[in-house]
This record gives C-alpha cells, structure tokens and sequence, in this order.
C-alpha cells in the first residue's frame, strides 16, 4: 500500500547500490547533520536526534499556531529554521552576526520569514523588543540566571515562552526561574525543553 513519507520519518536502512552510501539519519536534524555537518549542530537546539521531536512537539503545544515567533540566542539559525515551519513569521535577535546563517535559511527556504536582529547590548535589546508584536519565545541567549530573567522580563507579555536547556540540575540558570512559574502556573517540562503558557491564554 502506497503511504505518504515525511520529514519526520525515521531513516530505515535501506540496502541499495552502492552499498554502505550514506544517507542522513532522518527528519531535520539528519539532514543538517549531513549536509552541513556537527558544526552546524553544536550549541543547537539539536543536540540529539530525538530534541527535533521535543522542539516541534513544544512549538504545537499551544492549541493556538503562532503568528510571529520571537527567538533570543539565534547562532547559527538551526532552531530558528525549524520555528519558521511553525511560524508565519520568526524574528531572531543575538549578539553576534554568525552569517552561515543566512544560506542555511535559504536552503531550507524560510530566509523570507525570518527578520534577524544584532544588538548591542541589554538595553539595546530591551528596547527593540518593546517595539515588536509577537505571540510566541523561545529563549535560548545568555543562559545565565540573570540573562533568563532579564530575557524573561522582556518577552513574557506575549503569554507563551519556550525554554530551552532545562535539565534536572539546580545550577543551570534556567532551572530556578522556570521552578518558579512553575509554583503558580503550569509548565510543561520536556527536558531539555520547558515551556510555559500564561493561564487562559487566547489568541487575539
Ligand atoms: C545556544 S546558542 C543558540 C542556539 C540556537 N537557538 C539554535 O537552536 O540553533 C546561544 C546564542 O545566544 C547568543 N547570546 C548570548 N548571550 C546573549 C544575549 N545576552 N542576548 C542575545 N543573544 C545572546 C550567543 O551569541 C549564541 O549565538
């Protein structure tokens, strides 16, 4: 029976000529891992294979899809690529130009959904978030507890945030800001994903 194959199927090993070819492991991240290879992956959002699913199972956790997602920490623009499948529009801010970028978002062909933006420091970055209308975070900067709650504070009005690197582990600054949304709202922990949504979020 003929069935219709995805990107989100796992790679089976097929035997063909010529034998031992190589082919990626499947879904994104083996595509990016073989055609652009581990430089591409490090520091990402895929460490390992199994995180692609995590990542796209958390940006569809909101009942609502998201009109415009808000990245901080873009690199080399892995998980703001798979966020442009999600999104009808990313806007990804750093510290620093990484410009592999660009070619790999237009390979993947999401280069005219995604506005990418460099800042200078904290409250250059404060202020230009202060001017952008988005519905969805996803913070993934400066991981230090400090860093996640000034990002935190300067994203949280949208009512969806997305975290990554939460891992059972106290000293990771992200694990005390996310443990405390979590003692009044409900977060959904997904290690290394947590994701939180303010309660009686709708779309508007
Ligand atoms: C772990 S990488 C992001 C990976 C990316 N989200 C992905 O999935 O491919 C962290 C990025 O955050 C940037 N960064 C560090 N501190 C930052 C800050 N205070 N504000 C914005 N970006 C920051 C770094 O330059 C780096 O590119």
């Amino acid at each position: 029976m003929a069935f219709r194959c995805s990107i989100t199927d796992k790679q089976e090993k097929i035997h063909t000529w010529p034998y031992g070819l190589s082919v990626g492991e499947g879904g994104y991240y083996g595509a990016v891992k073989h055609y652009y290879g581990m430089n591409h992956l490090r520091r990402s959002i895929l460490n390992a294979t199994e995180d692609e699913y995590k990542f796209r199972q958390m940006l569809q956790k909101s009942k609502y899809p998201i009109k415009c997602a808000l990245e901080i920490g873009t690199f080399k623009g892995t998980g703001t690529a798979l966020m442009a499948h999600y999104a009808k529009k990313v806007i990804t801010i750093d510290k620093f130009n990484f410009v592999d970028k660009y070619a790999f978002w237009m390979e993947f062909d999401v280069y005219q959904k995604i506005f990418s933006y460099i800042i200078e420091d904290e409250e250059d970055k404060k202020k230009l978030i202060d001017t952008l209308d988005f519905d969805f975070a996803f913070i993934d900067g400066d991981h230090t507890e400090e860093g996640i709650r000034s990002d935190l504070a300067c994203v949280k009005r949208c009512g969806r945030v997305l975290f990554h690197d939460y891992y059972d582990d106290e000293a990771q600054g992200i694990v005390p800001v996310v443990n405390e949304l979590a003692k009044t709202d409900r977060v959904i922990n997904n290690m290394p994903f947590a994701y939180w949504e303010r309660p009686g979020w709708t779309d508007s």
